[in-house]
């Protein structure tokens, strides 16, 4: 079977990079990025590529070499699912914020809006590939939603999650660890099916690294490795706290058991907790599924990974405090990095927000900088906890696009993202700048302490 024809419902962070890579190294197929949202595919279509409405370092030159050529931004969704032979399935997959399995479960409703528009679209036969990350046996119910629609169309149905990471997705896209397709090999339709999206990354990923399984296995994985990575985070900062009281070096020790080929080096920095779209949702969602199933240890084992993470977050902010004499009412705070991590504009779920929120609550003045966030993202975040009016809000907030801005006058700055340009900033003339005692946490343990210290700062990190 083959493919001249895709289209990707969602141009977010994942379809967006991910079907320009796929238009980059197929030339021959026509690759169309469908949205609802009108601003966002207008964005994607911008003449200025500074413009795209996400920041993934290599973005750039990838969507400018395919644009226009086989990779198209669209808000013709009707129009490209007729024309297409593949339909990937981009769309966001929050938790749910009402109704059964409120806070924990995964808000499917976007995903089976897609599955009921491609089902009364299609006038021929489709190939749907779930790119989301969905709960174990969301398959069953897109193909049961295509199947009933009517249309008298055969439907194959994929699953091929996504493992890029946020900063750098385009590295990850061109270099996999591993390509994932699940499907159904017991019929000769999902064989051919299974084939098309192998041949599809064959054009660039290497055969030994595209592994087929069965649907539910390739669901299940990608919740599996997102809940795994969070773990680490969170054993790591659990021992954090533990260095803190004893005297031991979480540096140290991250080295000394990195070491370890059996555990590895990656993922094991101390941090003032993940945030992101994805693991909090997909070990949510995890323990969801674990507690639907009556498996309540499985489910209170990964639910540890989020008390964990909530509590690193908790703990930072409430350090800040403690430090400035247990008040920061009417201090200014300079806070560096909104982000959920370095080199993207994603902000979701990042640990800044909840930390700033604390700190807002105990009436801080928070002087925000981040080179990739833009500042009503910022206002928005904060607005959408609902901790207090968007008028409340306001008093407390000051978003800065100079950082040597945000510190003026400061208490105290505090690092919420492991941005690599804030460990060059002139930290002697940000000292003089600042309130004295002048103090810096860092919440990502990427300022050199000894330098700081022999500035003048009184410097706080992680472990
Ligand atoms: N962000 C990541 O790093 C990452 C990594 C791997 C997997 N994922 C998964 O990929 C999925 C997408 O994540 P994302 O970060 O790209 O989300 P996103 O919010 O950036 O993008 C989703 C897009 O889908 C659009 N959309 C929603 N419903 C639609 C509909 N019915 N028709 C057309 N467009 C619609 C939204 O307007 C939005 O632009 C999620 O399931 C997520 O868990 C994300």
């Amino acid at each position: 079977m083959k493919i001249k024809n895709i289209c990707c419902i969602g141009a977010g962070y994942v379809g967006g990079p991910t079907m320009s890579v796929i238009a980059q190294h197929n030339p021959e197929i026509k690759v169309t990025v469908v949205d609802l949202n009108k601003e966002r595919i207008d964005a994607w279509n911008d003449k200025n590529l500074n413009n795209l409405p996400i920041y993934e370092p290599g973005l750039i030159e990838v969507v400018s070499k395919a644009r226009g050529r086989n990779l198209f931004f669209s808000n013709d969704i009707d129009g490209a699912i007729k024309e297409s032979e593949m339909i990937f399935i981009s769309v966001n997959t929050p938790t749910k914020t009402y109704g059964t399995g409120k806070g924990m479960a995964a808000d499917l409703k976007y995903v089976e809006l897609c599955a009921r528009n491609i089902g009364k679209i299609a006038k021929s036969d489709k190939i749907v590939v779930e790119k989301s990350t969905l709960p174990v046996k969301t398959a069953e119910s897109i193909q049961s939603i295509l199947e009933n629609a009517g249309s008298g169309v055969n439907f194959e149905i994929l699953s091929n999650p996504e493992f890029l990471a946020e900063g750098t997705a385009m590295r990850d896209l061109a270099i996999p660890d591993r390509v994932l397709i699940g499907g159904n090999d017991k019929t000769e339709e999902g064989k051919k099916a299974i084939q098309a999206l192998v041949d599809i990354y064959s054009s660039w990923v290497p055969k030994e690294n595209i592994l087929t399984t069965n649907v539910w296995s390739s669901e299940l994985s990608k919740l599996t490795a997102n809940a795994f990575l969070a773990q680490r985070i969170s054993s790591i900062n659990s021992l954090s706290e533990l260095c803190e009281r004893t005297g031991a070096s979480i540096g140290e020790v991250s080295k000394a058991i990195g070491m370890d080929s059996r555990i590895g080096s990656k993922f094991l920095n101390a941090s003032v907790g993940f945030g992101g779209s994805c693991f909090q949702k997909d070990i949510l969602n995890l323990v969801y599924i674990s507690r639907s199933l009556g498996l309540n240890e499985v489910a209170e084992y990964w639910n540890q990974v989020i008390v964990m993470n909530t509590h690193q977050r908790d703990r930072f902010a409430k350090n800040i405090i403690k430090n400035l004499y247990n008040t920061v009412s009417g201090k200014s705070i300079a806070i560096f990095g909104w982000a959920f991590k370095k080199d993207t504009n994603d902000s979701r779920e990042s640990a800044a927000i909840y930390v700033a929120d604390t700190l807002i609550s105990e009436h801080a003045i928070l002087n925000i900088y981040d080179p990739k966030v833009s500042s009503s993202q910022m206002i928005f975040d904060i607005n959408y906890l609902n901790t207090r009016s968007e008028f409340e809000n306001k008093k407390y907030l000051n978003i800065k696009s100079d950082p040597y801005k945000a510190v003026e006058g400061a208490h105290a700055v505090a690092i919420l993202t492991e941005w690599d340009e804030f460990k060059t900033y002139n930290w002697k003339k940000i000292y003089q700048m600042m309130k004295k005692p002048a103090f810096i946490f860092d919440g990502r343990n990427i300022l050199d302490k000894d330098h700081l210290e022999e500035i003048g700062f009184n410097y706080n990190s992680i472990g």
